[in-house]
């Protein structure tokens, strides 16, 4: 009889936990790093829940060496990271910051004596500010600038790290970032924000050249994936169900996976957009699926209502879709529904989708927000971080089952950190972190990822 608390995963399975600099790092002063996009929009009133910034946010970038003695005590093979881009080049272009590299030197070298391979992400949404001011995304230049960062990282540590990531959830960036202003940058064009698309999609094809040049290798991308679900049978739903879709999953494989960009959204990409898929589509090693929920989308509702909610914050009601609430599952503390069945039937859409043109497949991040702190004996017990977990494993392991060749899985996140608009209101971490005092205190969850790693062995 198979335990429902530990789904069986191939034995080659790789386990690893996920986190991103701005998130985690703090010292936004220190070393030498440039500020970034999202210090520019924390220091905007209103912005972020409760005024919370990355300022501080876990410490880790003093803190490093009690955070990998932590992952060595959770026993997984790997750990997905970030490098913070204004740390490395203050102004997003020219010389490197020493200091900063020697952040990162220190993190890899500590990561590799715990035997856990590292495994950064190059851009995790932190542009540094110089490029933002100058139209950040929706500027073609960036494209290479971030191609020469990323020449950098592979020149400077291709010896050192055997797995690497280029950009994290362009699909958030652009949406939420240029298109609802929800985040960073807080720009709202709507879809006039599809160029940011277009030039994260663009800058990742030539990060894969450049890492290559640099001797690096084994790349994939890290993409936010949410099977779409019309609200009804009725054509208007289906319609407005197909063009979300085409929005927030398509635009960002097809050109990568298939070379070419969904038909619909054609009017909304750049001139010439067409000239660079060669580039985009430069073949990579693996692609990274974030996963945390479907998403439910009807017509335009009616007069006076919103596009719906993306987390607490109204759509506009021009939009030519509207998302509606899923009814029916249990809901984690950030009110997104936990619904394994649907990863399964992501994933496996992906391999009908792309057939022989998908690459092997890594979770590249997938957790939930359960934001129980210590009772009065300092236990966090986080049963409903270890049921979501252990279900949606269940639902990878179902996965692999019927086909699709799912290698590895990030749980999100090691610790509680800075989730962007909320602030430090939705803990997602196995680890829970104090902000008063820095503690660290691994959650009951932590000790079942720990026995469900051992068990694997
Ligand atoms: C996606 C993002 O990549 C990560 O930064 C965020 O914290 C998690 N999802 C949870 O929202």
């Amino acid at each position: 009889m198979t335990n429902p608390r530990f789904p069986r995963l191939p034995s080659s399975f790789i386990w690893g936990v996920s986190t991103a600099a701005y998130q985690i790092e703090g010292a936004v002063n220190e070393g030498g790093r440039g500020l970034s996009s999202w210090d520019a929009f924390c220091a905007e009133p209103g912005r972020v829940i409760n005024g919370d910034t990355g300022e501080v946010a876990c410490d880790h970038y003093h803190r490093y060496p009690e955070d990998i003695a932590l992952m060595k005590d959770l026993g997984v093979d790997a750990y997905r990271f970030s490098f913070a881009w204004p740390r490395i080049q203050p102004t997003g272009s020219g010389p490197v910051n020493a200091e900063g590299l020697a952040f990162y030197d220190r993190l890899v070298d500590g990561l590799l004596e715990a035997g856990i391979t590292p495994t950064p992400t190059l851009f995790h949404w932190d542009t540094p500010l110089t490029l933002e001011q100058d139209g950040g995304w929706l500027n073609r230049d960036i494209t290479d600038k971030f191609a020469d960062y990323a020449h950098i990282m592979g020149t400077h540590f291709a010896d050192r790290i055997p797995r690497w990531i280029t950009i994290n959830e362009p699909v958030v960036l652009t949406m939420l970032g240029y298109g609802a202003g929800i985040q960073a940058p807080g720009l709202q064009l709507g879809f006039g924000a599809l160029p940011a698309a277009h030039h994260q999609l663009l800058a990742h094809g030539k990060a894969v050249g450049a890492l290559r040049a640099a001797g690096a290798n084994n790349i994939g991308i890290a993409n936010n994936h949410a099977p779409t679900w019309a609200a009804s049978e009725s054509p208007e739903d289906q319609q407005a169900a197909g063009l979300y879709d085409a929005l927030a999953n398509w635009v960002f494989a097809d050109p990568i996976l298939l070379g070419r960009y969904p038909e619909e959204l054609a009017p909304f990409l750049p001139e010439g957009a067409a000239d660079d898929l060669p580039t985009i589509s430069t073949p990579i090693d693996w692609y990274g699926i974030n996963y945390y929920n479907p998403t439910l989308v009807s017509a335009p509702v009616g007069p006076g209502e919103t596009g719906g909610l993306v987390d607490g914050h109204e759509l506009d009601a021009s939009l030519p879709f509207a998302l509606q609430e899923i009814e029916g599952y249990p809901l984690t503390d950030f009110g997104w529904p936990s619904i394994p069945a649907a990863f399964t039937e992501l994933l496996t859409s992906f391999t009908a989708r792309y057939g022989d043109a998908l690459p092997p497949i890594y979770i590249t991040e997938n957790g939930c927000a359960i934001n129980d702190g210590p009772d009065e004996t300092g236990v966090i017990a986080d049963e409903r971080r270890i049921d979501y977990t252990a279900a949606h494993l269940a639902a990878v392991a179902d996965a692999i089952e019927a086909g699709v060749d799912v290698r590895g899985y990030f749980h999100w996140s090691l610790m509680d950190n800075f989730e962007w608009a909320v602030g430090f209101s939705q803990r997602f971490g196995l680890i829970y972190t104090d902000y008063e005092t820095q503690e660290r205190i691994p959650k009951d969850s932590f000790r079942w990822y720990r026995d469900l790693i051992q068990a694997h062995r």
